[in-house]
């Protein structure tokens, strides 16, 4: 259906392609957004309609577990544009499209310091603040200006600085008391010029001590994350996964206390002087499920905090296994975890 003003919608379109857990599902209304203009058509679409509604990224942090009775819609909002340029930083908006690892990569090129240890998350820019991106000690906050979003029920654009966005641990107000009320069209970052790039983390420390490097340069820093995520983390592009399926855990240090009691070798990160986080791989490692696989749904066999689809896998064959895991570490270890992907479809 071609709508009078350019908005392409077409019907039941197939969304395996269009996840990284690569399940199926059928979406009942599909279009791309590629310019800003078309959003209130697109919203006039689906209140006419009474449909529902789903911005989508890359879809690495989705798992469809039925056909998708709505719209979606794919952005495709680009462009790269420097609003302002010192001798010490640069301020970078850029469209919600796109995709994050090419800006992190672009960035790198640039000698432009601040998001180089996020590199290799695959998904879109505008997805970014969803859940506050995060790998290797950095943090999208760490580096967020502002961003520009359509507001779904008023036909708005508003703009949320770092505040309002209240970021958190894989969390941001877009994922609370505002989801799926606003469509994230840019995002502005401040980069510097020089900087200290940060290897702390401890994964990214013994990889430079292996080098035998003390002082890496910003591009040494982007090929270490990449190695390191490439030796742990399966690529979508053979095997379907979403990332990490769940959050790590915080949890009182009273019930740590009593877990490193039974569990020595149980890691944790210092959250507040109450609480902490435990990693919930470790977890679900310790419980059994390392490499396990039913049919095509299993635990990737060297990271137990990815979930993945070896072929044919159905959404809801992936999400059973997560609910075995949930209850399996809940029995265990007395830790309810949350989910960190996004769930949609089947009702
Ligand atoms: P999608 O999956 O398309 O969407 C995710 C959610 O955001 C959905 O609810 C969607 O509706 C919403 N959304 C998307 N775009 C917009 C928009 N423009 N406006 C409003 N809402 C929007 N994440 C990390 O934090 N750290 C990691 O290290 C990491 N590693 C990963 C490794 C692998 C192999 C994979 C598959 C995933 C990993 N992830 C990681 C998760 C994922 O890459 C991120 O969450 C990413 O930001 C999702 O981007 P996306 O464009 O694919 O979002
Ligand atoms: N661990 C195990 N067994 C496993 C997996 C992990 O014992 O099967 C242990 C590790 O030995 C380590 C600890 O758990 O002591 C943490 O593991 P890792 O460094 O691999 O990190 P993670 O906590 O599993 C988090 C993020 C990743 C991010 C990495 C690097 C969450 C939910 N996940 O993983 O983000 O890339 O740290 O910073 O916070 C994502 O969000 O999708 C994601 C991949």
């Amino acid at each position: 259906m071609l709508n009078s003003n350019g908005l392409d919608i077409q019907r039941d379109v197939q969304l395996a392609d269009l996840s990284t857990m690569g399940v199926k599902a059928i979406s009942k209304y599909f279009a791309t957004l590629d310019d800003i203009n078309l959003l209130p058509e697109i919203i006039n679409f689906v209140e006419s309609t009474h449909s529902k509604f789903l911005i989508l990224g890359g879809g690495s942090n989705v798992l469809f577990i039925g056909d998708f009775d709505g719209l979606i819609i794919k952005n495709e909002l680009n462009g790269i544009q420097i609003v302002e340029e010192t001798e010490t930083q640069v301020l970078l908006k850029i469209g919600a499209g796109e995709n994050w690892h090419a800006l992190v990569e672009f960035c790198v090129g640039n000698r432009w310091f601040g998001i180089e240890n996020l590199a290799l998350i695959p998904g879109t820019v505008g997805a970014a603040p969803i859940q506050n991106i995060g790998a290797y000690g950095v943090e999208l906050v760490d580096v967020f200006v502002e961003l520009e979003a359509f507001d779904i029920d008023n036909k708005t654009f508003n703009v949320f600085n770092k505040r309002d966005c209240k970021f958190g641990y894989r969390d941001s107000i877009f994922k609370n008391t505002l989801k799926n009320k606003f469509i994230i069209t840019s995002v502005t970052i401040r980069l510097q010029k020089s900087g200290e790039v940060n290897f702390g983390y401890s994964a990214l420390k013994s990889h430079f001590e292996t080098l035998g490097i003390s002082t890496p340069s910003i591009d040494e820093i982007f090929k270490a994350v990449v190695e390191v995520r490439q030796s742990k983390l399966p690529d979508p592009a053979f095997i379907g996964n979403n990332g990490s399926f769940f959050k790590n855990p915080v949890i009182p240090v009273f019930h740590y206390d009593e877990l490193k009691q039974k569990y020595p070798d149980i890691p944790s990160y210092p959250v507040t002087e109450q609480l902490v986080k435990v990693p919930a791989g470790w977890l679900i490692d310790k419980a059994g499920w390392k490499g396990y696989r039913k049919g095509d749904a299993g635990i990737h066999a060297k990271q137990a905090l990815v979930l993945v689809n070896y072929g044919y896998a159905s959404g809801q064959d992936i999400y059973q296994l997560s609910e075995m895991v949930l209850n399996d570490v809940i029995q265990k270890f007395g830790i309810k975890l949350e989910r960190e992907v996004n769930i949609f479809g089947g009702n």
